[in-house]
């Protein structure tokens, strides 16, 4: 794919330098061979259909969509979707349907996907309003990925400001984060909410789902014969405290 055609996409939707145009440049940036790698190591191949939830400017979607049947990428934030879709038309991908919705209130029918991909969206939503809809949407047999924040990344941001940008400051978001928690109330309903990997456990099992592993960011490995050398974006803990953590579970 042509960096400079993504770039001109992102250009036409995005204000350059606020914190969507820099993210969506950034992913773009990145080898797409580090997504697929991570795909195969959790298993994510040759699936009937899988859903990416939250899929934001659709980079695990193209990835995703290389290795699987059909992708339903789905997204908030409609200028996400929007260039999601002309990087897609670009690319000629036809397996891949795109939508705008949210994925705590999820427009599918009950069973219908093999698979299901979140990575770093769940925490900005009612997370076991969400995990219940993904229990429904899912087949029996189906298997769950979910990349989530600890109470690490917070601590992280706020003494490292982790990639700033002009309409963004991850420090004061991490304070109001770190501050929603602690205070046990809703005072910052914009900001994220920090689930313990434990917390996470108990609820999938509550929900019936099973077998469920957890483990760092790029750790778990289903698949034994896929490269278990794979890029790891965030560290496991930070300060020994968990940083971001990835989660697999089955219906
Ligand atoms: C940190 S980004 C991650 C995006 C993508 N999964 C990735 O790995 O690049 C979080 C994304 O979740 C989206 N999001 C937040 N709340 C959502 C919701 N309730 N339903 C669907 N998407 C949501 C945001 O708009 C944003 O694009």
């Amino acid at each position: 794919m042509s960096n400079l055609e993504i770039n001109n996409i992102i250009d036409q939707h995005l204000t350059p330098h606020s914190m969507n145009a820099d993210f969506c440049k950034r992913v773009y940036s990145t080898d797409p061979s580090i997504y697929s790698q991570r795909l195969r190591k959790i298993g994510f191949v040759n699936k009937e259909r899988v859903l990416d939830a939250g899929s934001g400017f659709g980079q695990w979607s193209l990835a995703l969509s290389e290795l699987n049947k059909q992708v339903a990428s789905l997204e908030y934030l409609e200028a996400r979707v929007n260039v999601s879709k002309d990087i897609f038309t670009l690319l000629n991908k036809e397996n891949i349907e795109v939508r705008q919705g949210s994925i705590e209130n999820l427009k599918y029918d009950d069973n219908c996907f093999d698979a299901i991909f979140c990575y770093s969206v769940i925490y900005l939503t009612d997370w076991k309003k969400t995990l219940s809809e993904f229990y429904r949407v899912l087949k029996k047999g189906g298997v769950v990925y979910i990349c989530n924040n600890g109470i690490g990344i917070a601590l992280y941001n706020l003494l490292f400001n982790r990639n700033p940008s002009k309409d963004f400051n991850q420090r004061l978001y991490a304070f109001r984060n770190l501050v929603r928690h602690f205070s046990f109330s809703k005072i910052f309903p914009m900001a994220s909410v920090i689930v313990f990997p434990s917390k996470m456990k108990r609820e999938l099992a509550r929900l019936g789902f099973e077998n469920i592993i957890i483990d760092g960011d790029g750790q778990i490995q289903i698949d034994k014969e896929a490269n278990s050398n794979v890029t790891q974006f965030y560290k496991h803990k930070f300060l020994g405290l968990t940083n971001v953590y990835e989660v697999i579970a089955y219906k």
